[in-house]
């Protein structure tokens, strides 16, 4: 499975995020990671469907839409009308959680969970066959620049065991909070495929030079 790179915009300039897409597509970003809050879930509010129609104009990359929202499944045809390519719920938001994942892939994108920092992987049981991808929140959710929680790494390795002992095949997994240079080969190296990351990517000089960099730290857990 190919090694996904997913700024996330959330520390990107809201006033200039076409600049930033353009910045992130010249780094060799492969998708966008758009975070979706709701002041509610968590503690801080962002953006939602129209904002993601804007980009989908913008820029050629999937759109890796990250739902830190209460009520996902009111939202999921407003998401896909809108050109998301992935919807990623949270386990703990999402009381139906079969039902939620089966309706975002009849919408017509990838389905993915999120797990909390304090969520077991054993949450995955009955469903890590129906996801195409795994979040492993490596931060307590709300806000970009938080510090990374390492017990994120042995996550990792657990959901990829989880898979194996369930008999489906490895989802996708992607670690979001804290990763920076520093911590990505490990995240790899324990079965990571898709590496978010907000403050690493924009919060530097030149974006597209550190989604660059990112990504050469990040081959060496290959
Ligand atoms: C946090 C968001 C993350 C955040 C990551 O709730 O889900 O995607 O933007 O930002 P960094 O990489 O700065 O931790
Ligand atoms: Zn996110």
């Amino acid at each position: 499975m190919n090694l996904e790179l997913a700024p996330s915009i959330l520390s990107a300039d809201f006033a200039r995020l076409a600049d930033g897409l353009a910045r992130i597509e010249a780094g060799g970003a492969d998708v966008v990671h758009v975070d979706v809050m709701d002041g509610h879930f968590v503690p801080n509010l962002t953006l939602g469907p129209p904002v993601v129609a804007s980009l989908r104009k913008a820029t050629t990359l999937p759109l890796d839409c990250h739902l830190m929202i209460a009520n996902a499944d009111d939202f999921i045809d407003a998401f896909a009308r809108a050109g998301a390519s992935r919807l990623t719920v949270h386990v703990e938001a999402c009381p139906h959680l079969h039902r939620t994942l089966h309706a975002i892939r009849a919408a017509g994108m990838e389905a993915a969970v999120a797990l909390n920092p304090a969520t077991p992987v054993d949450a995955l049981t009955e469903i890590v066959g129906d996801v195409d991808m795994v979040l492993v929140m490596s931060v307590n959710p709300g806000f970009s620049g938080q510090a990374f929680i390492p017990n994120a790494v042995d996550k990792v390795r657990r959901v990829v065991a989880l898979a194996g002992a369930r008999g489906v095949p490895v989802p996708r997994i992607q670690v979001d909070g804290g990763v920076v240079p520093g911590n990505a080969a490990t995240l790899v190296a324990a079965g990571a495929r898709s590496l978010v990351a907000g403050n690493a990517v924009f919060a530097t000089p030149d974006p597209a030079e550190a989604c660059r960099a990112l990504r050469r730290a990040a081959e060496r857990g290959l």
